[in-house]
C-alpha cells in the first residue's frame, strides 16, 4: 500500500522558499547547557509575575465573563480608548479608537498588512537589512523588495518609492542593526512617502528600550507636528506592543493608522483570528493603568545596558579580530560584521551550534538571503556571566571554523 504521503497534494508554493530560523532559535532556547543569543527575547527573571497575577484577578472581577467573550475584533474597547489616549500624548495630537486596533503582538500587525496591501510582485521599500518577521509574514504574499536609503537628500529614495506599496522601517533601535535613525532622516522619508502617495510602516517594538542618549521623535509624530488637527488620515501605519516593555506571553499589540487603514486590516483580522483575546486585552489594561510599565522599564534598561556593556566588551576581546560593531544605544541587539572576507555566518552558524551556542545569521535579514557576512547577537536574555560565556564560545566556534576548509 502506498504510504499516505505521498498521495497529498502539494503544500502552497510559497512554503519552499521559507525557513524555520525563527522557530530554530526559539526552540534552541530552551535547551539546557546551550546559551542562546539568537532570540530577541526579554529577561525572564525580571517579569513582574507577582503583579500580574494581582491584576488578573482585578481585571476578572472587574468584566467578569465579558472577559471571557469572544470579542470585538477591533480589540476590547477601554483598552483600545486607553491606548489612544497614549498615543495621542506621544505623538502629541489627538487620536481617537477609530484610529486603533489591537492585535496579538506587532507580528500580527505585520501580517494583517501584508494582507491588506501586498498583491503578488508589488514592491516593498524596507529599511535592510529587514526584520525577519516582516518577511516571514510577507512570503506568502510574493512581494518584490527594495533596499531603503535614508538619503536625507533623497534623489534616489524619491525614485525607489515611485509605485512602491508601503515603505517598511523600524526606526528606534532596529532590529536586526541596533540602529537608531536621525530626526532629519525620518522627516526627509516621512515628507518623500507623503509626495510619492504611499504608506509608511513604522514598526516600533524597542521605543522604551533606550539605553543611550536621547529619543526621537516617531514618523508619527512628526506627521501630527505638520497636521496637529482633524481626523488622522496620514500615512504613517504605527505598531506598538508591550512585548519588550513588559512580557511578551501577553500578546498585545496595537496598530495605529487612519481609519480607512484601520477597517481594512479589520477585515483581514476577522477572518485571522475572530478576535484577539479579551483576556489579556483586559489584563493589559489593568497593568497599564497600575503603571506597572513605567515602573518596570527603568528596571530593564538597567540591567539591559550592563547586558550590552559586558557583551560588547568580551567580543572586544574575543572576537574583535574577526567581527566589527557599533555600540547599539538601545534595543536588544549588536550587529557584527565580518572583517575576514572568508566568514560566511551561514557556514559558522553549524559550528556555532556544536560549541552550543546560537545567532542569527545575517541571511535571515535579506530577502534574498544573500547577507552572509554578518550576525546578530543578542544582549537581553542573558546575564553577563553567560553572555561573556556564549561569546567565548563563539570565538572558539569561529576559530574552528577558520582553521576548516571554510
Ligand atoms: C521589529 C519587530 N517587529 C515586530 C516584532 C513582533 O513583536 P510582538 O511580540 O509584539 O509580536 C518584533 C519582535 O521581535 C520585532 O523585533
Amino acid at each position: 500500500m502506498a504510504s499516505s504521503t505521498t498521495s497529498r497534494p502539494a503544500f502552497s508554493r510559497w512554503l519552499s522558499a521559507s525557513n524555520d530560523i525563527t522557530q530554530q532559535f526559539l526552540s534552541i532556547g530552551a535547551q539546557p547547557d546551550f546559551i542562546s543569543l539568537a532570540g530577541g527575547l526579554p529577561a525572564a527573571e525580571f517579569y513582574p509575575n507577582a503583579a500580574i497575577s494581582e491584576a488578573m484577578e482585578r481585571a476578572l472581577s472587574r468584566w467578569g465573563s465579558k472577559a471571557l467573550e469572544y470579542g470585538p475584533v477591533e480589540g476590547f474597547l477601554p483598552l483600545r480608548q486607553h491606548i489612544a489616549e497614549r498615543m495621542s500624548r506621544q505623538a502629541v495630537r489627538s487620536f481617537t479608537t477609530d484610529n486603533v486596533l489591537l492585535t496579538v503582538g506587532a507580528m500580527q500587525g505585520l501580517d494583517l498588512l501584508g494582507k491588506v496591501l501586498i498583491d503578488p510582485h508589488e514592491r516593498v521599500v524596507a529599511q535592510f537589512p529587514t526584520y525577519v518577521g516582516a518577511l516571514d509574514a510577507w512570503r506568502p504574499r510574493s512581494p518584490s523588495y527594495q533596499a531603503l536609503d535614508w538619503d536625507v537628500d533623497g534623489a534616489t529614495t524619491a525614485d525607489a518609492l515611485r509605485g512602491a506599496k508601503f515603505i517598511y522601517t523600524v526606526p528606534n533601535y532596529s532590529n536586526p542593526t541596533g540602529a537608531l535613525v536621525s530626526i532629519a532622516a525620518r522627516q526627509a522619508l516621512l515628507e518623500k512617502a507623503m509626495e510619492a502617495g504611499i504608506w509608511l510602516v513604522e514598526d516600533d517594538p524597542y521605543l522604551a528600550l533606550q539605553l543611550d542618549g536621547t529619543a526621537v521623535p516617531s514618523m508619527l509624530e512628526l506627521h501630527g507636528r505638520m497636521e496637529k488637527t482633524g481626523s488622522y488620515q496620514g500615512p504613517v501605519i504605527y505598531l506598538g506592543t508591550l512585548s519588550k516593555s513588559l512580557v511578551p506571553g501577553l500578546r498585545v499589540g496595537w496598530a495605529i493608522a487612519s481609519p480607512d487603514m484601520i477597517q481594512a486590516l479589520v477585515l483581514a483580522k476577522q477572518s485571522a483570528d475572530l478576535s484577539g483575546s479579551m483576556l489579556t486585552q483586559a489584563l493589559a489594561l489593568e497593568l497599564l493603568e497600575a503603571g506597572l510599565e513605567e515602573a518596570h522599564v527603568p528596571e530593564i534598561v538597567r540591567h539591559y545596558r550592563s547586558r550590552r556593556d559586558a557583551l560588547c566588551a568580551a567580543a572586544a576581546t574575543e572576537l574583535g579580530e574577526w567581527f566589527e560593531w557599533e555600540m547599539p544605544p538601545g534595543g536588544m541587539f549588536v550587529w557584527m560584521r565580518s572583517r575576514h572576507p572568508a566568514i560566511d555566518t551561514d557556514a559558522l552558524y553549524g559550528f556555532a551550534l556544536s560549541e552550543k551556542v546560537a545567532f542569527v545569521p545575517g541571511s535571515a535579514f535579506d530577502p534574498a538571503g544573500k547577507l552572509r557576512s554578518a550576525m546578530r547577537v543578542n544582549f537581553t536574555r542573558n546575564a553577563p556571566a553567560v553572555l561573556e560565556e556564549g561569546i567565548a564560545r563563539l570565538a572558539v566556534a569561529t576559530r574552528r571554523y577558520l582553521g576548516s576548509n571554510c
